[in-house]
């Protein structure tokens, strides 16, 4: 469980956020000053600080630059009020990850604590090459193959130097595990590193996430906003999915690679940064050169260090070291002893294609331990896991499943002035906790996990819809 501290001096403020974010799942210590946040945070190193920047004694600038002190890699999130935005501002040049303005819509809140403990986990957890983690911390990049050689020594060659570095490579083949070792490597590992995914952030907010803007640089501008580049100064940030980018924010992205400023939109101001560009993407780049997606100039500037990683299928070599990888890392997680593998299940494994490379590996070696429950794995269970995965892949499209459809226009038909949409969601709501109980065997926290809800959520819907299974259920 990930632990956070708040540090502010107004207790309602602090009791709420702390019930609240207990319910979200986090541990939560609090201090009512700097200087008491000061001894907690030496007694409990948390992942997270949330601090805000008015406070009684020793303020919350000083505190921050101590906390940096201490612990650089600890993500710090800064509240501030209208007026002590600059000092906000000030605290993230300096290392904090972002600021917040009270008072604050909670989903903003609790989308930037997610953002802030994930950045601190990529900061803080090593990536070791070719090996195994050290002192089981962390993670690694497995493979021995000649092609994953090339790619560790590529790592090595271009961790060092403040080189831009793009990353290629089909989806799943450990584009952003590559990118974290090279930060972890580089003679930036201890300043921020940030990941900018270009899919995730809607495109019209893409820009002003990036660059900030000044007050008034579009409705809604309320105040001047730091955009992410200019937070990672000094450190690495990791431009994901960047053939995805949109073409107009792409100049801006080559203007930042060879003027090393930024101008927040709406603002004149022309604000050196120095930050460690990698960027990575599954696109084919050079089609999208083609049909005018992607800008030559900046494709030009980017290829010029390129790692380029191996799908899964042609790098059959490390497919058994990954397997065993991956089932002693999940037992763990899971909390079971390590079950070991048969030969052929292992052949097996050797001979699929892998179209989800890396990626669709560890999920199948996950989802088989989970209903495996501790026995050996053998070629079966590995069939079934894969399997299963074919048929979802079949019937991906509910639209065109003909049985779907029937099902549904019986009940349209049958249930012409009712609540008919209700009562088909209530029955497929049945009839797919039903399934995962069955999958499980009955085990609702397994059930819950396939299911994707938590346990009590699950246990109220069983409740509701009276299921009951012809198994014993745990
Ligand atoms: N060589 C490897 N050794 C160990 N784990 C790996 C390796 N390659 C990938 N992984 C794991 O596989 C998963 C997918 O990797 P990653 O997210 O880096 O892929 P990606 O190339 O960025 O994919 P996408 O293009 O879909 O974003 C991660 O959990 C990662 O830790
Ligand atoms: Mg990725």
């Amino acid at each position: 469980m990930e632990t956070i501290l708040i540090i502010d001096d107004d207790d309602q403020l602090r009791q709420s956020f702390e019930k609240l974010l207990k319910e979200e799942g986090y541990a939560v210590t609090s201090a009512a000053s700097g200087e008491t946040g000061l001894d907690v945070l030496k007694k409990v190193m948390p992942d997270l600080v949330i601090l805000d920047i008015r406070l009684p004694g020793m303020n919350g600038l000083e505190t921050f630059k101590t906390i940096h002190q201490i612990e650089p890699k600890l993500p710090t999130i800064i509240m501030t009020a209208f007026g002590t935005t600059e000092t906000a501002i000030e605290a993230t040049k300096l290392g904090a990850f972002d600021y917040i303005l009270k008072p604050f819509e909670i989903p903003d809140m609790l989308s930037v604590i997610k953002q802030a403990l994930e950045a601190g986990r990529f900061m803080r957890s090593p990536v070791a090459m070719n090996g195994v983690p050290e002192k089981g911390l962390g993670e690694a990049i497995i493979g021995h193959s000649k092609s994953m050689q090339h790619v560790y020594k590529a790592i090595g060659r271009v961790a060092g130097s403040d080189a831009t570095v793009l990353i290629r490579g089909e989806s799943g083949t450990g584009k952003e595990l590559v990118a974290r070792a090279i930060y972890q490597h580089s003679l930036r590992s201890k300043k921020p590193f940030l990941v900018i995914n270009c899919v995730a952030i809607p495109e019209n907010l893409l820009e002003s996430e990036l660059f900030g803007y000044e007050k008034g640089a579009f409705t809604g501008a309320a105040h001047r906003r730091m955009g992410k580049i200019e937070q990672a100064n000094n450190g690495t940030v990791l431009l994901d999915e960047i053939g995805d980018m949109p073409f107009s924010i792409q100049a801006k992205i080559l203007r930042l690679l060879q003027e090393k400023s930024v101008e927040r939109l709406g603002g004149r101001e022309i604000i050196p940064v120095d930050v460690r560009m990698i960027a990575a993407t599954n696109r084919d780049l050079e089609k999208a050169l083609h049909e005018s997606r992607f800008r030559e100039d900046l494709y030009y500037r980017l290829k010029v260090v390129t790692i380029w990683l191996p799908p899964l299928r042609e790098r059959e070599k490390d497919i058994p070291l990954l397997t065993e990888y991956f089932i002693s890392k999940f037992s763990k997680g899971i909390g079971i002893e390590n079950p070991g593998i048969s030969d052929e299940a292992k052949k097996m494994i050797s001979e699929y294609p892998w179209p989800g490379n890396v990626r669709e590996l560890a999920n199948t070696i996950q989802k088989t331990l989970i209903f495996n429950r501790g026995a050996p794995i053998g070629p079966d269970d590995i069939a079934q896991t894969l399997g299963e995965k074919r048929i979802n892949d079949e019937t991906a499209s509910v639209e065109d499943n003909q049985i779907f459809k029937q099902f549904i226009q019986k009940r349209l038909a049958s249930y012409a002035d009712g609540n008919v949409f209700e009562i088909c969601m209530d029955d497929f709501a049945k009839m797919i906790i039903r399934e995962a109980l069955n999958m499980s065997h009955g085990n609702r926290s397994r059930a819950a996990k396939i299911l994707g809800l938590s346990r009590p959520t699950l246990h109220s819907k069983i409740e509701k819809y009276g299921i009951t299974l012809s198994t014993s259920v745990k």
